[in-house]
């Protein structure tokens, strides 16, 4: 599989077809693009979109966040579940404006040093807040790259190296491209390349596709 074909493809699909989501606007900023991968962590589209605009109304930098007591963030949270996720942001909050003077850190590094964010959290704030090329990696990017990179129905079990390694390897050079191709990707598993009935008809990268051009080896939808 030709990886610029491939990507060059997605990319023009998100541009035409990419759902419109509010951390996608243009200036939506750093912070609101943090507080959205929190919240995406355990709950649908759907449900993040409302808590997250209320939460941004309220507060709408990470040290107007960090000046309330933690309480009141798990008490915002609520209908979000696993509330743990609202101490987490709110102390994040709190060493964003003590540490980096309130501004959302750009490093990998410093990323991963704030209270409840992993690594795919620290990438994909690095790259879809600050354009940074870093290959992001979540279960739609797997599942894509299982199919029409390998062949296989669903991905292998989660490992980071190999994972990073078989983005990586899509990943365009200019740092732009790259930042695209991290939601394109993402954004066809969540709604073409879907795990019980994907839609190849409507697929721009379906004549590239191994698992297809294998007949769908391993399919286990309807
Ligand atoms: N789920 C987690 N992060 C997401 C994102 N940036 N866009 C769409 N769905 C997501």
């Amino acid at each position: 599989v030709k990886a610029a074909s491939v990507s060059a493809a997605l990319n023009s699909w998100f541009v035409a077809n990419a759902r419109d989501l509010p951390w996608r606007r243009d200036g939506f900023g750093a912070w609101g693009i943090l507080v959205s991968e929190f919240m995406l962590q355990q709950t649908p589209v759907s449900r993040v979109i409302p808590r997250l605009e209320e939460w941004l109304a309220r507060w709408p930098t990470p040290a107007s966040l960090a000046a309330v007591p933690p309480s009141e963030a798990v008490r915002a949270w609520s209908s979000l579940g696993y509330p743990r996720r609202a101490l987490w942001l709110h102390a994040a909050a709190v060493q964003i404006t003590q540490l980096h003077d309130g501004v959302v850190p750009s490093d990998l590094d410093d990323l991963l040093a704030l209270t409840g964010i992993g690594d795919y959290t620290a990438r994909a704030v690095a790259a879809f807040a600050y354009g940074h090329r870093h290959p992001v990696v979540d279960t739609n990017t797997r599942r894509v790259i299982a199919r029409a990179i390998m062949g296989a129905g669903e991905p292998s079990p989660p490992s980071r190296g190999r994972d990073l390694d078989a983005m990586g390897a899509l990943l365009p050079q200019s740092a732009q491209e790259a930042a695209l191709f991290n939601a394109a990707i993402m954004e066809l598993g969540a709604v073409v390349c879907t795990s019980r009935s994907p839609h190849c008809s409507l697929c721009p990268i379906r004549n590239d596709c191994a698992w297809r051009a294998a007949a769908y080896p391993e399919y286990t939808g309807t």
